[in-house]
């Protein structure tokens, strides 16, 4: 949906086309495994999946049926076994949980009566929001978006499994033709743009509202860092050298015993991964997946480089020098199609770096929307002017520094939860979701200053600093210099010359908060501790 106002007509049509669109996904997740494995925690981390299933039914049933179309509870006994408050995940498998068939028939009785509801729903504009909820349909959004994230969370079970596999993937194409020709990064010019949203119909609390935010020029990296490089890091003994890492960072790789990302290990002289129950050659070129912020913060020191922040991470994939603006996606306002991002459990894998060329953003950099989750420097903060709504439990009881912000969304998550003001976040010990991340170094005093030289590893060069190399400047294999002294990238073909013009920000209206149903949702669910890895 974009945020024009659009008629009732056509919104009754998205809301239910993402509807279905979830509802065959989690199908599909759901009845591809028996009946024994529906119900088993396959981590503590996770819920078993049949709990997955009925809780979508659950908070479907609060928010759209009994808050929306104020019908009478259908279970009320139930509530509080679909919490996620109420019952972290680990204890979850001790829980009466409805069994698999009755879970669907649940699920299927409500999905029935919502888009009944839906057929007598009236949207009103924001401005005119008497039951805010309704409001563009914010509520069957944010329901939608509950059941894609529910998607994702139970692919992560399936990644967890042990077992044979029961997915059968599609892969992803080859990589364009002018991928081993990108530059490594890219330059973001400094000065102001728009983050986040006040007019994104069903944008989430926490990417409100909009608000400018003065980001310094950097450098980022046009694509994700990939597992060659990431090898090249764990050759050279990245795991075993306390320099790269942040205290805490060292700490948990001891006492977690890291030494590669999860689900890798070695056969023989070469690096092989478990991916849904399949083994396979660890692929070069393929963005990595499965580590932790302290490894990729690691990594990033290790290469002389850092992590972006959440500001130049969003700014590298929302602003336009040609308007002034911050777009939507990276590739414009419209919604992707296939040839914009790698998103929706389509292919169960990221592309190749380099991959997507149609959603490249203004900068040039590449695959900001989709293939992993990437992680940023940035812990889990409000947005100045930030308003909890509809509840205080999806958002604002998780600000703080314990928890890291990641961006972009996966490959595993649909577009209708992942746009480009989206905010994910997790503790930095997090492995198990579908993440990696791109690294980032500042623009002006950083490329002034760059020690050693470019090296070119077998898919993409990093600059590699040493104590005994002279500081001459950034130079890559083929004699391109990395940057100039006025923070103006010649590596980048991008036009990178656009007007800086702030956007004022627009406070989200403040219409009555609606009583929270239930005793306990977030997203409309809420997470749970110890795994934020979202959603409850
Ligand atoms: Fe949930």
């Amino acid at each position: 949906m974009t945020e024009s106002q659009i008629d009732t007509e056509t919104l009754r049509g998205v809301i239910a086309r993402e509807l279905t669109g979830a509802r065959q996904r989690t199908a599909l997740l759901t009845d591809s495994v028996d009946e024994p494995d529906l119900v088993r925690q396959h981590s503590s981390l996770m819920s078993p999946l049949v709990w997955d299933l009925a809780h979508i039914a659950n908070q479907e049933e609060l928010w759209l049926l009994r808050e929306v179309g104020g019908q009478e509870a259908m279970h009320p006994e139930i509530d509080p076994l679909y919490d996620a408050f109420e019952h972290p995940r680990s204890e979850r498998p001790t829980l009466p949980l409805l069994p698999p068939e009755q879970a669907r028939a649940y699920g299927h009785e409500v999905r029935g009566r919502v888009l009944d509801l839906l057929e007598r729903a009236r949207f009103g504009a924001p401005e005119d929001w008497g039951t805010r909820l309704l409001g563009d349909g914010f509520a069957y959004g944010m329901i939608a978006q509950h059941e894609v994230q529910h998607d994702e969370t139970m692919l992560i079970t399936h990644q967890i499994r042990a077992g044979s596999p029961v997915l059968a993937p599609a892969a992803p194409g080859p990589a364009p033709a002018d991928a081993l020709r990108l530059p490594p990064e890219v330059l973001v010019p400094g000065g102001p743009f728009t983050m986040g949203t006040s007019t994104e119909p069903w944008a989430l609390d926490n990417e409100r509202p909009a608000h400018t935010v003065d980001v310094a020029p950097f450098f980022i990296d046009t694509t994700p860092v990939t597992c060659g490089a990431y090898a090249e890091f764990i050759a050279d003994g990245g795991y075993d050298d306390a320099r790269w890492w942040t205290a805490a960072g060292w700490e948990h790789r001891q006492r977690a015993g890291l030494a590669a990302p999860m689900y890798w290990n070695r056969d023989g002289g070469r690096w092989v991964r478990r991916v849904f129950g399949q083994t396979e050659p660890v692929r070069p070129a393929e963005p990595v997946l499965h580590v932790c912020w302290y490894e990729a913060d690691a990594y990033a020191r290790w290469a002389g480089r850092r992590l972006p922040s959440e500001a130049e991470r969003e700014k590298a994939a929302r602003f336009d020098p040609a308007t002034g603006l911050s777009r939507r996606y990276p590739w414009g306002n419209a919604d992707a199609d296939g040839e914009h991002a790698n998103l929706g459990q389509q292919f169960l894998r990221p592309a190749l770096a380099g991959s997507y060329p149609a959603g490249a953003a203004p900068c040039g950099a590449r695959q900001l929307i989709g293939d992993v989750w990437e992680w940023t420097s940035s812990d889990f903060l409000p947005y100045p002017g930030f308003s909890a709504w509809p509840y205080r439990e999806y958002s604002e009881v998780f600000f703080g520094p314990e928890y890291k912000v990641l961006r972009g969304g996966s490959f595993a998550v649909s577009q209708v939860a992942c746009r480009g003001t989206f905010r994910n976040w997790d503790y930095p010990i997090r492995r198990q979701i579908f993440a990696g991340f791109r690294t980032a170094r500042s623009g002006v005093a950083e490329s002034a200053l760059c020690a050693g030289t470019w090296r070119i590893s077998e898919h993409r060069p990093r600059c590699v600093r040493s104590s005994s190399t002279p500081r001459t400047g950034c130079t890559s294999k083929h004699g391109r210099r990395a940057s100039s002294d006025q923070g103006q990238s010649t590596r980048t073909g991008s036009a990178w010359a656009g007007t800086r013009r702030p956007i004022s920000s627009r406070p989200i209206s403040s219409g009555p908060a609606p009583s929270r149903p239930g005793t306990g949702s977030r997203s409309p669910c809420g997470a749970t501790s110890p795994s934020r890895t979202w959603p409850g």
